[in-house]
């Protein structure tokens, strides 16, 4: 472990939570916690892409710290995206505002797995572990920095839709017509991720996520059979890195199960399931993250406040719940809601807290 924090970073509430060990109180951060719904993140990324924002390792870092400063969460998430390893490795990525990742040419056929080399970070994407070094600096020791990686089914609906879908019928024509073609894709797409979170750790992150953010739209078989063996190979590999693992997605109620098989220590589960529901299906192994409705916290904070306590309530007083929303902020969030929800969080959260 390379990280100065390593010893502090063992006690961070967040840490703590993933562990299913006792905490000081319920961790709590959001998934899109830097975006559009802060006034000073606008204000600082200006007009270019939002991949050149990544790639300028001071401006990463500044996007990474400023919801710690606006919220009080417990962890920062690195300013990065899913699509950062692709892009570096020159597959033809781009991230287009308003839409998402776009592929000029999508992985149709075998020929194109040569377009995926292996990703070496330090040397493709330096700025990633440079912004999370610049982060950690001024990071206070109890606040997580979260590190992420695309999980290899949500990467490969990209690559092979050429862009965000509805349907997810070419992906799922892909993994049907040929599934070997799909396993080696998903070989290489497990790979380029075990070895960006790799990076990430050796960088200062103390916690990482993948996201499988479009696994919703499979069925139990189509999960078990073409996306978890790639997602536990991530996830084996990241293991010896000694850091707690999330597993999320949207739309996963049917794949809780088995995504509780993939070797990572925490199920994020998104809004639809409750958690307690999201309990029973997961089983008591494992710590949950979630699930506030994003779009609740457009409503009065009265609303919000009665929500969050639902979560809090379902998630019981067993330790292991990490507190979030069940997808990402939407950009038209008030900040000052989530700020009094993080007060919320941490004054009314019993999972596993400690007598104050
Ligand atoms: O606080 C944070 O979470 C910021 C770091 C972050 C970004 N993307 C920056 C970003 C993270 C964790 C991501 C992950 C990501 N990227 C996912 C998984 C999370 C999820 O939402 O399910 C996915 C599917 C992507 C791919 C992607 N990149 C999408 C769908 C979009 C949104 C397009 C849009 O404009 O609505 C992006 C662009 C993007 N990545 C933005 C941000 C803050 C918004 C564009 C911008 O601010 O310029």
């Amino acid at each position: 472990m390379s990280s100065v924090r390593a010893g502090a970073d063992a006690a961070s509430p967040l840490a703590l939570a993933c562990l299913r060990r006792p905490v000081p109180h319920t961790p709590v951060w959001f998934m899109r916690q830097a975006g559009r719904s802060l006034p000073e993140y606008r204000a600082a990324r200006g007009t270019g892409g939002i991949l050149d924002a990544i790639a300028d390792p001071a401006l990463a870092a500044e996007l990474t710290l400023q919801p710690v400063r606006r919220y009080g969460v417990d962890a920062a998430i690195l300013f990065s995206d899913i699509v950062v390893p692709l892009h570096a490795i020159g597959f033809g990525v781009e991230v287009e505002p308003g839409r998402g990742p776009v592929v000029a040419e999508p992985f149709t056929s075998r020929s194109d797995l040569a377009r995926l080399r292996p990703f070496v970070p330090e040397e493709d994407a330096p700025y990633v572990g440079q912004a999370a070094t610049i982060a950690v600096r001024d990071l206070a020791p109890e606040v997580a920095l979260v590190g992420f990686a695309g999980a290899p089914f949500t990467l490969a609906s990209y690559l092979v839709e050429g862009g965000p879908s509805r349907t997810f019928a070419r992906v799922k024509s892909l993994m049907r017509a040929d599934p070997s073609l799909w396993d080696a894709l998903v070989e290489r797409l497990a790979d380029m991720a075990a070895a960006s979170l790799a990076a990430q750790v050796r960088a200062g992150a103390t916690v990482v996520q993948l996201f499988d953010s479009w696994a919703g739209v499979l069925t139990p078989a189509e999960y078990e059979r073409f996306a978890l063996p790639p997602t536990c190979r991530v996830l084996e590999a990241v293991r010896p890195l000694g850091v707690p693992g999330v597993l999320f997605g949207v739309g996963t109620g049917e794949l809780l199960a088995l995504m509780a098989r993939a070797g990572a220590e925490v199920v994020g589960v998104d809004w639809r399931v409750p958690l307690d529901e999201a309990r029973r299906r997961v089983g008591p192994d494992h710590a949950l993250q979630g699930n506030l409705d994003p779009s609740a916290c457009l409503a009065p904070f009265e609303v919000v406040a009665r929500e969050a306590r639902d979560v809090l309530r379902r998630a019981g007083s067993t330790p292991g719940h990490v507190f979030n929303l069940g997808h990402g902020v939407l950009p038209e969030t008030d900040p000052g809601v989530l700020s009094a929800l993080v007060e919320l969080v941490h004054a009314e959260g019993r999972a596993g807290v400690l007598p104050r």
